[in-house]
């Protein structure tokens, strides 16, 4: 059984590792405040799994930093930092500052990382960490990991969410390179499931096909041109446990299919499975962020992951569970 600290662990990806840790038998210690704008949850409100069912589950309703300030224990096997103010495209654009919190989050987590010397930490990046100058519309590629260097050349990350994962990264690699701590890095692309936030694509896309089945016409937004790769959250857990004892320098991974998808073909995909063919437009005035934005799998296959829900079946799965209105087969 190993001891594990989960920052964030109420938000979406946190509950997903937080059931699989669980299930595997592990203490886990959830250290989330529950924060306004985020996706996260009280434990009595996760749709899944009610963690409270575990003796070995402890939930500490408080900010990372508190906690971080309060608690040394030296004993952990594994700390998945996930805690961050993210929030869907509106948050990134409208909220900048209060993303740049994750500034501070990561600052404190790496120094009490020094302190508690956790045995290993995988720290969860994102695909925001990316020069946005290789994601536009006149040229865009799949990101390697090896873009990101940290030797030189920098490139524009995605706004402040960008800013505050690529420099989590640096001192991930700072951590590694001055006090030894071994971490892993992940860079998870649009990560999807049926109990995401509203103000994610992914969950806002499916319920608004539900809600004007038959419509002659539906929107989405941006463009809907912009390209994005969705991973089921379920391949990133496996992918995640499959690799975390595998990469000890702050190396990164990619969590991603290497498949770009339009919101439009999203939307059309999504009707498609409930019976009907609307025209699909953009709504120009929401935000739409980079054109494309797809991760490379070359690094994930060397690993022996590779992600297994095409997202026809992530789409249906999710259809099915809102249409029984969030309950579980
Ligand atoms: N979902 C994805 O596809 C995706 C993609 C890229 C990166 N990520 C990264 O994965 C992590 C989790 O993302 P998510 O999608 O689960 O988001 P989420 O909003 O669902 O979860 C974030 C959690 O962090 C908590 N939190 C915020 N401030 C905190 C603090 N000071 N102390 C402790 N907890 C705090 C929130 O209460 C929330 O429960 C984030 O670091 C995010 O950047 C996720």
């Amino acid at each position: 059984m190993a001891k594990v600290l989960v920052t964030g662990g109420a938000g979406f990806v946190g509950r997903h590792c937080v059931q699989r840790l669980l299930e595997r038998g592990d203490e886990v210690h959830c250290v989330d405040p529950v924060a306004p704008l985020t996706g996260g949850l009280l434990p009595e409100r996760w749709p899944f799994l009610d963690p409270r069912q575990f003796k070995q589950f402890r939930f500490h309703q408080e900010d990372c930093r508190a906690w971080f300030r309060r608690v040394h224990d030296t004993d952990f096997d594994y700390a998945f930092h996930l805690a961050a103010m993210v929030g869907g495209r509106m948050m990134i654009e409208h909220n900048p500052l209060a993303v740049a919190d994750d500034l501070s989050i990561d600052a404190e987590y790496w120094q009490w990382a020094v302190k508690a010397q956790p045995r290993k930490t995988l720290c969860f990046s994102s695909s925001a960490a990316y020069p946005i100058k290789l994601q536009r519309r006149e040229h865009y590629e799949l990101l390697k990991e090896d873009v990101i260097t940290f030797d030189f050349d920098i490139g524009m990350p995605d706004m402040s969410y960008g800013w505050a994962k690529l420099t989590c990264e640096y001192l991930a690699r700072l951590a590694h390179q001055k006090h030894g701590l071994k971490s892993v890095v992940y860079r998870p692309f649009s990560g999807y499931g049926e109990d995401q936030d509203d103000s994610y694509p992914f969950p806002s896309i499916c319920k608004r096909v539900l809600a004007h089945r038959g419509e002659k016409n539906l929107t989405v937004w941006g463009s809907g041109q912009q390209l994005r790769d969705f991973i089921h959250i379920e391949d990133c857990v496996d992918e995640i446990l499959a690799t975390m004892d595998r990469i000890d320098d702050a190396g990164a991974l990619n969590l991603s299919t290497g498949l770009y998808t339009s919101f439009i073909d999203f939307a059309r995909l999504a009707a498609d499975l409930c019976g009907y063919r609307p025209d699909v437009r953009g709504l120009s005035d929401k935000p739409e962020g980079v054109f494309a934005r797809g991760g490379d799998t070359t690094k994930q296959r060397a690993l022996g992951v590779r992600y297994k829900t095409d997202f026809r079946t992530g789409v249906q799965r999710a259809l099915q569970y809102y249409e029984r209105g969030g309950q579980k087969k």
